[in-house]
């Protein structure tokens, strides 16, 4: 029962002391994002797991690449646990590091071996796709910094090469003035990446096809529909949603940005939100004063972040205090080593 996990997670706690931080994502559904002793977005989440001392122990209620991050960011003594290994992110599953390094060759093949091409990584990737941009000169960014990586990136070459989301790439680049006929798109499952040698040379940024599942859902016809039935609504979307949606909306940002928003605006507002449920439906319920509700009527969970339940949170916390940790995460030395690069980069952007 929910009150039996509740105290065999408290006693678990008890027994982790200090050693023990739990960090939870916003999209982590309620039952789990209780336990958690610090909440964010993944750049949030990042710099908490780099920032804590004398830990011994992080357990991440969240996704495998967050898990994988925190790991890189801590010192070595320090065990990152994922409560259920299969909360992966699909996004992140797009892109196959071989995929991307054959794609990396490609496009030099095509450009010249002295190409200035700056690879950038979204954070929703592998460990060894960051240690891959560190090594080339890249560096990793969340939706949050997505700017200001791109503006670092473009101090440092002349084009970007942006994977795994598309549509965060796209609406980063487009808002900074790049226009769409100067990005194309990289399908890895094509030879050539189903582009051309002069779409390539014209190319600012080169954008891998990947996209997250959940905000594609998003459309402009479901913000037109909340517009016509609630006048005056605010459209707040995540950047992993489609241009045209993120043109539509009024603002848009990370599940942090979101949240913040919604938390400072003044009491009696609307917000229709493009983003996952858990964190809508959490909203709502924080802002008791606004009326906040989903984009999409039909529900727009992640599959992934849901598996993770309190279960898996008593049983990992169990196994520590027994001894035996269980569904760690571990990044190789080599791996680490370049993604560290990559994600300090990320970190000094502030
Ligand atoms: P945030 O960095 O905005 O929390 O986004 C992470 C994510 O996976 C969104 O789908
Ligand atoms: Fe990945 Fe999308 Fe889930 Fe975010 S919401 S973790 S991008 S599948």
């Amino acid at each position: 029962s929910p009150e039996e996990l509740d105290h065999r997670i408290a006693a678990a706690r008890a027994r982790l002391g200090s050693k023990l931080v739990i960090l939870g994502h916003h999209y982590q559904r309620d039952e789990v994002i209780k336990y958690a002793d610090f909440t964010g977005d993944s750049f949030k989440l990042a710099r908490h797991a780099a920032e804590q001392e004398g830990i011994e122990y992080v357990l991440f209620c969240g996704v495998h690449f967050m898990a994988e991050s925190a790991d890189i960011l801590t010192p070595e003594h320090v065990r990152v646990i994922l409560p259920n290994m299969a909360a992966g992110c699909s996004m992140a599953d797009m892109a196959d590091p071989d995929d991307v390094y054959a794609a990396w060759d490609e496009i030099h093949e095509v450009l010249g071996e002295d190409a200035r091409i700056i690879p950038v990584t979204y954070m929703n990737s592998a460990a060894s796709l960051k240690a891959f941009v560190g090594e080339r000169g890249g560096l990793v960014c969340t939706s949050s910094n997505a700017d200001r990586a791109l503006r670092w990136a473009f101090e440092r070459g002349e084009k970007v090469f942006f994977f795994p989301d598309q549509h965060l790439g796209r609406n980063t680049g487009y808002a900074m003035g790049i226009p769409l006929d100067e990005m194309v798109l990289w399908n890895w499952r094509l030879p050539m990446g189903g582009t051309t040698p002069e779409a390539l040379r014209k190319a600012k940024i080169i954008l891998w096809q990947g996209h997250c599942s959940t905000h594609q859902r998003f459309t402009v016809e479901q913000i037109e529909k909340a517009r016509r039935e609630h006048p005056g609504v605010h459209v707040i979307v995540h950047p992993e949603c489609r241009w045209e949606v993120v043109q539509a909306a009024d603002s848009y940002g990370s599940t942090e940005k979101i949240a913040k928003t919604i938390r400072e605006a003044p009491a009696g507002t609307t917000w229709a939100v493009g983003t996952e449920i858990n964190l809508v439906n959490r909203l709502a319920k924080q802002n008791p004063d606004k009326t906040v509700f989903c984009l999409d009527p039909v529900v727009c969970p992640c599959s992934t972040m849901y598996r993770i339940h309190p279960a898996y949170v008593a049983w990992t916390l169990e196994a520590i205090v027994q001894g035996q940790v269980v569904n760690e995460v571990r990044v190789d030395p080599e791996t680490r080593k370049w993604s560290l690069v990559a994600l300090e980069r990320m970190l000094e952007l502030g």
